[in-house]
This record gives structure tokens, C-alpha cells and sequence, in this order.
């Protein structure tokens, strides 16, 4: 396989299939190139992080309508914030988004910094988010890596190493696929595929755009990986 096959059919998958999520730009927005606002992704990754796509919608939208802009956030009250929580579990989370938006009121004048290693060095914003809001928000070249690209990846390449001593190698291959250009679409992308279409237990190949390029596809047991050490 060459790794430029999987970028540009995956992307074109994207622009025809992605899912409308609050959090994203509309399709017709994303054609004329807009980005997404760095606020709303940082937003919907901190929810995103220990919570489903169905569940978060609902309290992004009102977290937002609340408050729109991240110096509004920094500037309500603790409790508003903890109380408009309440529900989507793990409150560390909305604490850190307190501390996040008041560091971002006061050190960065309201702004989101850009690059990975600034993002990061903020409360609540591990490897995984920082690279998120970085690819998603700034189109950074970061690779993005959770259950779904590993999975993804574990299959493209046939990945026989189980799950979780895997994690190392299935992260170099993911960093080795990952574009210069639309690197947050692309990351959206490996997400709404693993998603929707390269799902844990019955991977729906027919419509895929990468089958061309998968080796379990082309052995026929994609839902054989990834491997994982028994527990
Ligand atoms: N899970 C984590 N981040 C996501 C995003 N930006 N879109 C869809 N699912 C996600």
C-alpha cells in the first residue's frame, strides 16, 4: 500500500459523508474553507474525552449558547458552570475548563495558542486533545489518535501486535498516513469512518473508501483486529 492512497479517497468520502455535529463547520462552509472556531472544538474535544457523540451534543449546545466566546466562560460563576455539568459525569473535566478559560483570559489575551506543545500546556489538554485542537482548529499536520484510528489503522495494515502493546507501532503508522494539507478534516475523517463504517464488531466494507488499500479487507477479516491481550 502506499501511504498517499489513503488521504485522498478518505477525504473525498468526507466531504460527501462527514456528520453534521454542532461542533463542526456545515458542509457548505468547510467547501468554501472556513474553519471551525478554536473555542467550540476545544469545547466539544474536553466533552468528548470520556463521553459518546449523543450524549454531548446536547450540553455543547447549551454550554455555547450560554456562553459563546471563551472569556465568557472564564467570567461566570463555578457553580453555574458545575451545575450546567451535572449529567455528563467525570467533574474534573469542567473544572479544568474553568481553569483552561480563565489562563486563556489572562495569558492569552482570549486566544487559543496553535501550536501542540502551547495547547498542552494547558489545564485539561493531554497528548490526545492537544493534537485534536490543533489539526481541527488550525489544520496543524497532528495526528490524532484514539479507539477508532487504531482500529482503523490495525486493519489497514494487519496488524497482528494486540492491543495494548500495539499502541506505539499503530501511532507511527497514523502519524505516517496523516497529510501536510486538511489535517483536520483527515483526522475527522479516520473518526466518522471508524465510527460509522470501520465499526468494532461487523465493519461494513461495501461502502468504504479505503478498501482498495486494506490488507485485512483484501484477506477478508477486518473484524478479526485489532487483537487485544486477553484481561
Ligand atoms: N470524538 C472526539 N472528537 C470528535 C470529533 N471532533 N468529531 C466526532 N467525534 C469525535
Amino acid at each position: 500500500m502506499k501511504h498517499s492512497d489513503i488521504a485522498a479517497p478518505l477525504l473525498r468520502w468526507y466531504d460527501a459523508h462527514a456528520r453534521v455535529l454542532p461542533w463542526r463547520v456545515s458542509p457548505a462552509e468547510r467547501a468554501a474553507g472556513v474553519m471551525p472556531d478554536p473555542y467550540r472544538v476545544w469545547m466539544s474535544e474536553i466533552m468528548l474525552q470520556q463521553t459518546t457523540v449523543a450524549a454531548v451534543k446536547s450540553y455543547f449546545e447549551r454550554f455555547t449558547a450560554l456562553w459563546p466566546c471563551v472569556t465568557d466562560l472564564a467570567n461566570a460563576e463555578d457553580d453555574e458552570v458545575m451545575g450546567e455539568w451535572a449529567g455528563l459525569g467525570y467533574y474534573a473535566r469542567a473544572r479544568n475548563l474553568l481553569k483552561c478559560a480563565r489562563v486563556i483570559r489572562d495569558s492569552y489575551d482570549g486566544h487559543f495558542p496553535q501550536t501542540r506543545a502551547e495547547l498542552q500546556s494547558l489545564p485539561g489538554i493531554g497528548p490526545y486533545t492537544s493534537a485534536a485542537i490543533a489539526s481541527i482548529a488550525f489544520n496543524q499536520p497532528e495526528t490524532v489518535v484514539d479507539g477508532n484510528v487504531e482500529r482503523v489503522v490495525s486493519r489497514l495494515f494487519r496488524i497482528e501486535t494486540p492491543l495494548p502493546g500495539a499502541k506505539p507501532e499503530l501511532t507511527k503508522l497514523a502519524e505516517t498516513l496523516t497529510p501536510q494539507d486538511r489535517a483536520g478534516d483527515y483526522a475527522q475523517a479516520m473518526m466518522d469512518l471508524g465510527a460509522t463504517i470501520c465499526t468494532p464488531k461487523s465493519p461494513d466494507c461495501a461502502p468504504c473508501p479505503l478498501t482498495d488499500s486494506c490488507a485485512a479487507h483484501v484477506v477478508g477479516d477486518a473484524a478479526r483486529f485489532p487483537h487485544k491481550t486477553p484481561k
